[in-house]
C-alpha cells in the first residue's frame, strides 16, 4: 500500500520524503440523511441562476457524507456537466492520484465545487452566480462537518476565504473557514499542474500541512 502510493506520487513527478500517520477515527455527524435529500433534490431543480438554462444536469458533490476531507474545486467542466459528477475529466484523474497519495481515496472524502452547474465554455464564474449557489456548498459543508477542507484552485480559495489574494499568497498556510473555523489549505488546481507539473512537489507539501492540521 505505501509502495503503492510512493509509486503513483513518483509517476506523477513528486519525490517523496516521509509519510505521516493518517487520523482514522470516523466522524459520523451526517444523522438527518434526509435533509441531505432534500438539498441534493433543490439543487437538481436549481434556477436561481442563468445557468441552469445552458447545463445538462447539476453535479452535486461525490464522495462520503461523513468525510474528515472535503475538497472544493471551481465548477464542473465538460466532461462532469455530462456525468454529473466533479473531477471526472483528466484533471479529475490528478486529483484522485493526489487524494490517493495521500493515504486517502476518493470514496472515502467528498468533493463538491463552488458551482453546481457548469459555466459556458468554462469561462470563471460570475458573482452573482456564486453568490446563489453558495448556499447548496455552506449547508454541504455543516452536514459534512469535515476536519479539514481542501480548496482546489484559485477560484475556490478566493471565494471561500472571501479574499482576492493571489496564490501565491494563499497556499502554504492553514487558514479557517466558517464560524467552527474549520481549518482550510489551498493547493494548486490540477489543471494548472498539468500545464506546470514542477509545481506538483508543492500541492504535496500543502497536503501534508493539512494532515499535520488535524493529527
Ligand atoms: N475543475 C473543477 O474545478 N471542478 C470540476 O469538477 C472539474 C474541473
Amino acid at each position: 500500500m505505501l509502495q503503492n502510493r510512493k509509486d503513483t506520487l513518483q509517476k506523477i513527478g513528486i519525490d517523496v520524503y516521509h509519510h505521516r500517520k493518517k487520523d482514522s477515527e470516523k466522524n459520523l455527524n451526517v444523522d438527518q440523511p434526509d435533509v441531505w435529500e432534500v438539498l441534493e433534490k433543490n439543487v437538481s431543480s436549481c434556477q436561481q441562476c442563468s445557468l441552469h438554462e445552458s447545463r445538462t444536469q447539476t453535479v452535486f458533490g461525490v464522495g462520503d457524507i461523513n468525510a474528515d476531507w472535503l475538497f472544493i474545486g471551481e465548477a464542473p467542466g465538460k466532461d462532469e456537466d455530462i456525468k454529473g459528477e466533479p473531477f471526472v475529466g483528466r484533471a479529475g484523474r490528478l486529483l484522485n492520484e493526489i487524494i490517493f497519495a495521500s493515504g486517502l481515496s476518493r470514496e472515502s472524502v467528498f468533493i463538491a465545487n463552488i458551482l453546481k452547474c457548469r459555466p459556458p465554455n468554462n469561462r470563471d464564474p460570475k458573482q452573482e452566480e456564486v453568490e446563489s449557489c453558495f448556499v447548496y456548498l455552506k449547508k454541504q459543508i455543516e452536514l459534512i462537518n469535515p476536519k479539514i477542507i481542501i480548496a482546489v484552485g484559485k477560484i475556490a480559495a478566493q471565494q471561500l476565504l472571501d479574499t482576492d489574494q493571489t496564490m501565491a499568497d494563499l497556499r502554504g498556510s492553514i487558514h479557517s473557514f466558517g464560524e467552527n473555523n474549520i481549518p482550510l489549505v489551498v493547493i494548486y488546481h490540477p489543471a494548472y499542474l498539468l500545464r506546470s507539473p514542477t509545481q506538483k512537489s508543492k500541492v504535496w507539501s500543502d497536503i501534508l500541512l493539512a494532515q499535520d492540521s488535524i493529527n
